[in-house]
């Protein structure tokens, strides 16, 4: 019998190289992170019909769990090979979790803030266990944001938000791979906006197929911030954001122009979902068998918002990112979900419980 051969994937700065910023073979720090795969939604038919593609793109099987791995490896990789012996940065959760991950893979220290109390569990154990230095402020993302920025200005250590230029070239790769998975880009691309970075990435990598020839037709750009921080869509920043997607609570974004200029070029939309809305797609993405995050359930809850308002057509194909996976956030599952129930070791009680 022949063996059956499966290729080891060699992380996105290797595999995409003639698509990103140069960076010296021996610098670069990957887990291998990238090629997730794409998963087209089964039973959604009720709920949408059969007229529409629906395909998830499944960003919680990276490394640590979420796509910052992909923006990750390409910033670490570049501060490890400008010497750099330290990386900052901001964090409601999933940039840290990968932040500390790269940077003990590379030999680099890593320092993350995140807002007091306002951090998934599973990131905040992420980012302990890779030995980060962790420290909680008493504020939200974007006062942390402003004050990583300061401390990178002053001190030697590198600041690894997506303001660092490699962090979007990085992430642009999920949007190749989504060609290259589909054979062509969707129709429409949903995926939920926080500090507006991940759309700006997408948009780009689609932009650069379509110019190489490897592409015919650009997706429209279809963002979706959560209500209660809804800058993007509200106009202006919001000073308490609130949501129950802990990874979108982001009141003043660092992309927002690059955002709606890739709605605006792309023809989409940036427009916002309610908790109540993020968690229904969430629970409904489980019964996909696909577990993620609440945040990452706000581009699926962007699809039954835009389905209501009968934008789509039939045989359109629509792409949803999944940013980060659902165990990454067990406290908002738990709470989502039916209680376990509780009997003793005795089989005709397991029996009258199961419903048999
Ligand atoms: N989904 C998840 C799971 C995230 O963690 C984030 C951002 C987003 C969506 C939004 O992406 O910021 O590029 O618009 N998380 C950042 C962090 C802010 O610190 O982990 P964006």
């Amino acid at each position: 019998m022949q063996a059956i051969k499966t290729r080891n994937w060699n992380g996105i700065v290797r595999e995409f190289q003639e698509f990103l910023p140069k960076v010296k073979d021996d610098s670069i720090v990957t887990l291998r992170e990238g090629n997730t795969p794409l998963i087209e939604a089964l039973n959604m038919g009720a709920l949408f019909g059969n007229g529409l593609k629906i395909f998830l793109k499944y960003e919680g099987l990276n490394p640590t769990g979420s796509f910052k791995d992909r923006g990750m490896t390409m910033a670490v990789s570049k501060a490890n090979e400008d010497g750099s012996h330290a990386i900052i940065c901001a964090s409601t959760g999933n940039t840290s979790a990968a932040a500390a991950a790269y940077a003990v893979r590379g030999g680099l220290r890593a320092y993350v803030l995140i807002p007091e109390g306002k951090i998934a569990l599973g990131k905040l154990s992420q980012a302990m266990m890779h030995g980060a230095k962790v420290v909680q402020v008493q504020g939200n993302f974007d006062e942390a944001l402003t004050i990583v920025k300061e401390v990178s200005k002053a001190y030697p250590v590198t600041l690894v938000n997506s303001i660092n230029p490699y962090r979007l070239e990085g992430q642009k790769t999920a949007a190749f791979e989504i060609c290259n998975q589909l054979g062509f880009a969707p129709r429409y691309h949903f995926l939920p906006v926080g500090n507006a970075g991940n759309i700006t990435a997408y948009w780009r990598g689609y932009k650069e197929f379509k110019e190489k020839g490897i592409i015919e037709n650009l997706p429209k750009m279809m963002g979706f911030e959560a209500e209660g921080a809804a800058p993007i869509v509200k106009g202006h920043p919001i000073k308490n954001p609130e949501t129950v997607a802990s990874a979108i609570r982001i009141g003043n974004p660092s992309s927002w122009e690059a955002a709606v200029k890739a709605r605006d070029e792309s023809g989409g939309v940036i427009d916002m979902v309610s908790d109540d809305e993020i968690i229904y797609a969430y629970k409904l993405l489980a019964k996909e068998g696909v577990f993620c995050e609440p945040a990452s359930a706000a581009s699926l809850a962007g699809v039954i918002k835009m389905h209501k308002r009968d934008i789509f057509k039939n045989g359109d194909t629509i792409v949803c990112t999944l940013t980060g996976h659902g165990l990454k956030d067990p406290d908002t599952a738990i709470k989502s979900s039916d209680k376990p129930i509780t009997v003793p070791p005795e089989l005709d009680k397991v029996v009258k419980v199961l419903g048999f």
